[in-house]
Formats: structure tokens, C-alpha cells, sequence
């Protein structure tokens, strides 16, 4: 008798390009047999939040490209550039089963070549300066020069960001719209562990005390959820139902929580049904500067 195996083994048939010249290459031959072409940019130490953006990017292009790079540009002096984990094979492997057709791993120097550090894309500071922007200075113009440098290097239809890093996908909206740039954006839902916790590259710096302290940040969102839910109407209790259910967990230190504009990031005192609201949290916990967000009128 054959054994089965638990996992069915998915053979890996994905092209990785190394070089602008290959990706444009790969994505021309798509184009010319008439697919529409997703791009879905990452920093690679993929989860299945990221895989989650793959299969939506097959599911509405015909052609997917995930690009694999850690953006020097986007990490501030004392932040984990240095350290961010890279797991390319299995990278490669939770590519191919999400349906992405080609990897498009540079190095740097292939996105930044020499003397083209001069130029960035100037983020709004009503977007950019604000939340996390506020606590990582910089952070948002290198994510927005990069993702417009990646645009530009495979020129996608569609292109796929998470609603987990809810400010940074209205920053590229915003980029998209106020440049010009011929693509649509899709934001995906957020996509969490069983206990909640909200999939992110960084939570395997936690140890396991840490991982479990770390369901601190959903269960304080979901109160708040639950609490709007239940109607209550004004954001500084909101706000104070965030801050209560963080500080009961001894190893999480709050950073920032803030109830805001879904659209604008514009604190809002009243929650009302006319504009969606979203609640955000910045925590450290151990080693890791943890973020997540709920929706709290939609
Ligand atoms: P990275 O942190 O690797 O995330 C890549 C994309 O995956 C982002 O759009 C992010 O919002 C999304 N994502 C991460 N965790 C998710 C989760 N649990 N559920 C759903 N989506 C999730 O964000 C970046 O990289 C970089 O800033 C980048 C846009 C690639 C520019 O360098």
C-alpha cells in the first residue's frame, strides 16, 4: 500500500528574476500573451498574510510577480535592517502554492544603483508624518520611493497591499492618485494566528512568553470592536478600553493607540455612521515593536 503524504506535494514551477532585465523580460511575455499582471511587494520572511495577498493576486491577474526585497530606505537608524529575517527558500515555496508565476529578488544595487539616491518620493505629511510615521521618521518615503521604483520596474495592473499595514496602503493611494500612476491598488484583510494575533515577519523575535502576551494587542482591539459594537459613541472611552486591556498584560509596553479617520488618520472624538473608523496600536513586546488595526465603524 502507497502512503499518502499529510501535504500534498506542490511542485515548485516559479521563475526568479534577479535582474530588472529578466523581471521585464518574464512580465513582457505575459503581457504579450494577453494576461493582466499583479505585483504583490514584500520584504520576503513570508507568512501566509503574505500568501494571502498571492492567492488574491491569482485569483484577479493573470500573471502574478511577488517581488522579494528588504528596502534599505524604509528602516531608520537603530531599526532591524540588519537582522530582518530571510527565508528565501521557503519564501519561494509559499510563492508557487499561493499561484505567483515569477519572484523578482534584486539585490541592492539592483534597485538602488549608485547615484540615484537623490531622489525620493515626497510623502503628504497629512499621511506620512503622523502614527507610524511619527515614531519611524522617513519611514513612508522610502516605502513609497521603493514601491514606485517596483511600479515602475514591472508596471502591474493591479497591485496588492494588506489592510494590516492600514496607514501604508492609503500612502500609496495617495502616491497612485497624486502621480499619476497607472495602477489600481486592492488592500486585503488582515490575516491572523488562531489566538488572533495578527501574521507579521517580526513575531518570530518573540519567545514563547512574549508570543503568548503578544494576543494582548487583538483581544484589546476586539474589546474595542465589541465596545463600539454595543454603542458607545465617544473615542476617549474607546481609547481608554484600548489602554486598559494592554496595560493588564505586564509584558507589553504601549507605544501609540489611536482611533482615527479610516481615510484622513485624523483623530475622531464622536464614532459616528457617516465616516469609517479605525482603531491602530503600536506595542513592544520583548524585542519586537508589534502593530495591528481593526476597523471600528465600517
Ligand atoms: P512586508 O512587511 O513584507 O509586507 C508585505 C505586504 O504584506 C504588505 O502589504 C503588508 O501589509 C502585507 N501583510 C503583512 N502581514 C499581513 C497579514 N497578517 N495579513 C495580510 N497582509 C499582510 O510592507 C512591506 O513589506 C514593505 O513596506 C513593502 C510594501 C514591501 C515596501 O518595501
Amino acid at each position: 500500500m502507497s502512503q499518502i503524504p499529510a501535504e500534498p506535494y506542490v511542485p515548485r514551477s516559479i521563475v526568479v528574476a534577479r535582474t530588472i532585465a529578466d523581471l521585464r523580460a518574464a512580465v513582457a511575455d505575459a503581457r504579450h500573451s494577453g494576461r493582466t499582471v499583479g505585483l504583490v511587494p514584500t520584504m520576503g520572511a513570508l507568512h501566509l498574510g503574505h500568501q494571502a495577498l498571492v492567492k488574491a493576486a491569482a485569483r484577479k491577474t493573470g500573471y502574478v510577480v511577488v517581488s522579494i526585497f528588504v528596502n534599505p530606505t524604509q528602516f531608520g537608524p537603530g531599526e532591524d535592517l540588519a537582522s530582518y529575517p530571510r527565508t528565501f527558500e521557503h519564501d519561494l515555496d509559499l510563492c508557487a502554492q499561493g499561484g505567483a508565476n515569477v519572484v523578482f529578488a534584486p539585490e541592492v544595487d539592483e534597485v538602488y544603483p549608485s547615484g540615484s539616491l537623490g531622489t525620493f518620493v515626497e510623502v503628504p505629511a497629512d499621511l506620512g508624518e503622523v502614527l507610524e510615521g511619527a515614531s519611524r521618521p522617513g519611514h513612508f518615503r522610502g516605502v513609497a520611493t521603493v514601491v514606485l521604483k517596483l511600479f515602475h520596474m514591472v508596471q502591474p495592473d493591479v497591485a496588492f497591499f494588506g489592510a494590516k499595514d492600514h496607514q501604508q496602503q492609503l500612502v500609496i493611494r495617495r502616491m497612485v492618485h497624486d502621480l499619476n500612476v497607472p495602477v489600481r491598488i486592492e488592500t486585503v484583510p488582515t490575516v491572523r494566528e488562531p489566538d488572533g494575533l495578527a501574521m507579521s515577519s517580526r513575531n518570530r523575535y518573540l519567545s514563547e512568553a512574549e508570543r503568548s502576551a503578544a494576543i494582548v494587542l487583538y483581544r484589546s482591539l476586539r474589546a474595542a470592536r465589541a465596545a463600539v459594537d454595543g454603542g458607545e459613541c465617544d473615542a476617549t472611552r474607546v481609547r481608554q478600553i484600548l489602554r486598559q486591556t494592554l496595560e493588564s498584560e505586564p509584558m507589553a509596553s504601549v507605544e501609540s493607540i489611536d482611533v482615527v479617520d479610516a481615510d484622513t488618520l485624523t483623530p475622531v472624538d464622536r464614532l459616528e455612521d457617516r465616516r469609517k473608523v479605525v482603531a491602530l496600536l503600536a506595542v513592544r513586546v520583548g524585542p519586537a515593536r508589534l502593530i495591528d488595526n481593526v476597523s471600528l465603524v465600517d
